[in-house]
């Protein structure tokens, strides 16, 4: 399977490495705004960087990563689809726009291609799905460090709905968006508090008819990264390997 990434960063370069070793995955080519940290992993992987998007969608690949930023998805989303490529999308809170969201499902629709969301730093979202016709409310609260929130003061820094979270903290609240995806956004309530912590740590409860659920998941931070979680990462080679496979679990 063809596979190319936007975004040079911790997620993108981790999945880069395991793309580059992986057996019946090829990474085709690497696209990075920041043009130093493209070459600087090119070179270290000897894979193509393109300097423009449009150069890079110019490849013959079955897949784009996008593990960038919101406005990496917003500028690109449309054109990946339309070169034919299906899209793996990190910065889900650009699917808070509704507008947005609905935009790119129709072209998608339209030109059979597919879009994954992967369970990136959550645990559960499978079975949250599963119930989402029978959830009647999801409470997010999410602890990382004052400043992977950017802000100095410790304590609740946000409450409220899950667009607004991803709107207001594009960095570290994608996973609200995701949740929001999952079972409709206003179903998702969000709490995001600042704390020292040695994890980035999310809690989800979901209830209804069908029961509870309960997950805590806490995320080692990546070394390039704090704001981002490694299972994030692991998230992503999960979900080529599902596309890849033929017996797909959850
Ligand atoms: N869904 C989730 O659960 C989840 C979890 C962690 C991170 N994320 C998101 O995934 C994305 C990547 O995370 P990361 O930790 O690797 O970030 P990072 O900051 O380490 O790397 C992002 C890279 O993308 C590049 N970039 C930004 N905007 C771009 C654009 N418009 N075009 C091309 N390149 C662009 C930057 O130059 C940078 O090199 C972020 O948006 C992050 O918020 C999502």
């Amino acid at each position: 399977m063809k596979v190319g990434i936007v975004g040079c960063g911790a997620i993108g370069s981790f999945v880069a490495r395991w793309l580059s070793k992986a057996n019946g995955f090829e990474l085709v080519s690497i696209f990075d705004i920041d043009r130093e940290k493209a070459l600087k992993l090119s070179k270290e992987l000897k894979i193509n960087a393109a300097k423009y998007i449009d150069d890079f969608l110019k490849n013959d690949m079955d897949v784009v990563v996008e593990a960038a930023s919101q406005q990496a998805v917003f500028d690109y989303a449309e054109k990946v689809l339309i070169s034919g490529k299906d899209l793996i999308v990190l910065s889900v809170g650009a699917f808070a726009d509704e507008e947005f969201y609905d935009k790119i499902r129709d072209l998608a629709i339209k030109l059979r291609r597919r879009i994954y969301i992967p369970s990136g730093a959550l645990a559960g979202i499978d079975a949250i799905r599963a119930v989402a016709d029978y959830v009647e409310e999801v409470i997010l609260v999410t602890r990382k460090n004052p400043s992977s929130f950017g802000v100095s003061e410790k304590g609740v820094i946000f409450e409220g709905n899950a667009k607004e979270a991803a709107r207001l903290y594009p960095r570290n609240l994608n996973v609200a968006s995701t949740l929001g995806i999952a079972v409709g956004f206003d179903k998702v309530k969000v709490v995001a508090i600042a704390e020292e912590v040695e994890e980035n740590i999310h809690e989800i409860v979901a209830k209804g008819r069908f029961g509870e659920i309960r997950i805590i998941v806490k995320n080692r931070k990546m070394d390039d990264n704090p704001k981002t979680s490694y299972l994030a990462a692991l998230s992503v080679i999960k979900t080529l390997e599902n596309i890849k496979g033929s017996i797909v679990v959850g």
